[in-house]
């Protein structure tokens, strides 16, 4: 078995709070409500994995599974302009592109070059959203040799599709059958590739949680076994969002800050 790998979020509190950054071999779970800041998070990891060790990533890919149509190539490119110069200008060193931080026709290489280490798949429901989890096995498998082997798996969102599909009471059981099935197939990928499995989910702000907490995410038990690492987003004043860490294995509950800002999300 491969040593775990850390993936950082390029902010120090938060990295810190997570004993060194998001982990591979395990599954995270970034929850919060609506407009918090979830999709920030998977976009700027989807960034920051491609980096070297030294400047925080894994040198690694990333597979994409984008459930509600939130991947947004421009977002990518503008955090990969957020970048610290000394961090660009590494990377377009070991990509072969020349010229430097700030140089027009390099910053655009290098975005390119970004993107295609982005393997972004649409789910457009969940029996689609578990097929593309088993092939994203392949894809690990493809890449196993590969400079730039996957590291990182990021589900946008979850649960989103089996919420809409499976509603009511009675068909919770089959719901959570079925995302259990999902989330083995994710771990699956994690484990046998040394990669970070990213999933977003949202808190039960609505209706349907007329009895439950509404702070509490979606899937209940289940998701509670298998998510090694919960983290979850509050909105705060402006772009700013606290950021906890729940019940996670061997580490101290914790909360930071960050901010969501044209170039990425930042300390
Ligand atoms: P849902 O997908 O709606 O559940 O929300 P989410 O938690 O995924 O939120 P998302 O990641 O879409 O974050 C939304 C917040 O990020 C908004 O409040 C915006 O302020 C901020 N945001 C999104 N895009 C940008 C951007 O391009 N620039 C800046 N500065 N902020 C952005």
């Amino acid at each position: 078995r491969e040593e775990i790998g850390k993936l950082q979020w390029l902010i120090p509190e938060i990295d810190e709070m997570l004993g060194g950054g998001v982990e591979t071999q395990s599954i995270t779970e970034v929850y919060g409500e609506f407009g918090s800041g979830k999709s920030q998070i998977t976009h700027q990891l989807a960034v920051n994995v491609q980096l070297q060790a030294e400047n925080g990533g894994l040198h690694g890919r990333c597979i994409f599974i984008d459930t509600e149509d939130t991947f947004r190539p421009e977002r990518i490119d503008e955090m990969v302009r957020g970048l610290d110069d000394e961090v660009i200008d590494s990377e377009l060193e070991y990509r072969d592109i020349e010229g430097s931080a700030g140089d027009d026709e390099a910053m655009e290489a290098l975005v390119d070059d970004v993107l295609a280490k982005i393997h972004v798949a649409k789910a457009f429901n969940s029996n689609h959203q578990i097929l593309l989890a088993e092939k994203s096995l392949e894809i690990a498998k493809e890449h196993e040799d590969d400079d730039y082997p996957v590291r990182l798996l990021c589900v946008d969102s979850l649960t989103a599709h089996f919420r809409a599909e499976y509603v009511g009471r009675g068909e919770l059981a089959n719901r959570q059958q079925k995302l259990n099935k999902h989330l083995h197939s994710l771990d699956r990928v994690g484990n046998l590739y040394n990669a970070a499995v990213v999933v977003t989910n949202q808190v039960q702000s609505n209706p349907d949680a007329f009895f439950g907490d509404p702070t509490k995410p979606i899937g209940g038990n289940i998701l509670g076994h298998k998510s090694t690492f919960r983290m979850y987003l509050k909105k705060s004043k402006g772009n700013k969002r606290i950021v906890k860490l729940v019940d996670a294995p061997n580490l101290a509950d914790g909360e930071s800050v960050m901010r969501v800002e044209n170039a990425g999300i930042k300390p």
